[in-house]
């Protein structure tokens, strides 16, 4: 499939996903998310992608919504067209891992990319912020929710209501990133985590993922007799008995997601 937005590889059991609009600074407008929708759906049915990193070029993992697209839009435009939700529910219901690789402006709609991801891994570059209310409105594809859960309350509402940015240091010391990394690295760190994740059974994985996402819609009592439910389902699946037998034997497990 060929993109105009996006360039697109998969290797090694991972697809990147490289946002390409340098000249809005990857600003999502609709061409752009429907066809990271499309990449998705793609790598959603084919077995030989076992994880996905989303990343951006080294000034923008992505500036936003598209404010130029955005602008002369009416709410019954809004409205009808349910901006964003479709996208945003594509990658929310997207069942195997997606990493998020951040350099560079991560802000509005970028910053709502990257946590709707599972996980980010940020260069040293990198810089998250909510800055809608520059422009009169609030966050649109869940900043004001997923922000708040990630970096509490105190830090969100400050960020949200003035507009201020958190450079890479600071998104770790709040939880909002699981590491930072040498700009130079970050593609290889990212895509070296994929490739670790991409080794294991899928089956496991997938649940894992579920799992973690539970924690954030449940009450603990659910969330824990889901996770038991779940890790004695698979003892049902070969993959169990095989990532138990190489433990044993000094090996190294060969899971085939059955
Ligand atoms: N939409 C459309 N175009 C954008 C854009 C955006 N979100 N962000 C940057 N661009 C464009 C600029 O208009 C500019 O294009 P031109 O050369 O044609 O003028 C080009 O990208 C480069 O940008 P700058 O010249 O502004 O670069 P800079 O280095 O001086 O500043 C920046 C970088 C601080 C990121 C600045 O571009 C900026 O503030 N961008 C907007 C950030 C923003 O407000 N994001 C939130 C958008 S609303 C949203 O996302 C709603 C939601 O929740 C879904």
């Amino acid at each position: 499939m060929s993109y105009e937005t996006l360039i697109v590889e998969t290797r090694d059991g991972v697809s990147l996903i490289r946002l390409n609009r340098p000249e809005a600074l990857n600003a999502l407008n609709s061409q752009l998310l429907g066809e990271l929708s499309g990449a998705l759906d793609a790598a959603e049915v084919d077995e030989a992608v076992r994880c996905v990193v989303i990343t951006g070029s080294e000034r923008a993992f992505a500036a936003g919504a598209d404010i130029k697209e955005m602008s002369t839009k009416t709410y019954a435009q809004m409205f009808a067209e349910d901006f964003f939700g479709a996208s945003a529910r594509r990658i929310e219901q997207f069942r195997k891992p997606i990493i998020a690789a951040v350099a560079g402006y991560a802000l509005g709609g970028g910053c709502e990319l990257a946590m709707l991801c599972d996980f980010i891994i940020a260069a040293e570059t990198a810089k998250f912020g909510q800055p809608e209310i520059n422009l009169g409105v609030t966050p649109g594809i869940g900043g004001t929710q997923r922000l708040t859960r990630f970096v509490g309350k105190s830090k969100a509402m400050e960020m949200i209501l003035t507009g201020r940015m958190m450079d890479a240091a600071e998104a770790e010391r709040a939880g909002l990133v699981s590491r930072v990394v040498p700009a130079d690295q970050l593609i290889g760190e990212a895509m070296a985590a994929a490739a670790k994740i991409a080794g294991q059974s899928p089956l496991a994985v997938m649940m894992n993922k579920e799992l973690v996402e539970a924690a954030y819609e449940t009450t603990l009592a659910t969330g824990v007799a889901m996770e038991r439910r779940m890790f004695h389902s698979l003892f049902a699946f070969d993959d169990q008995k095989e990532g138990m037998a190489a433990f044993i034997e000094k090996r190294k497990p060969a899971f085939k997601g059955s």
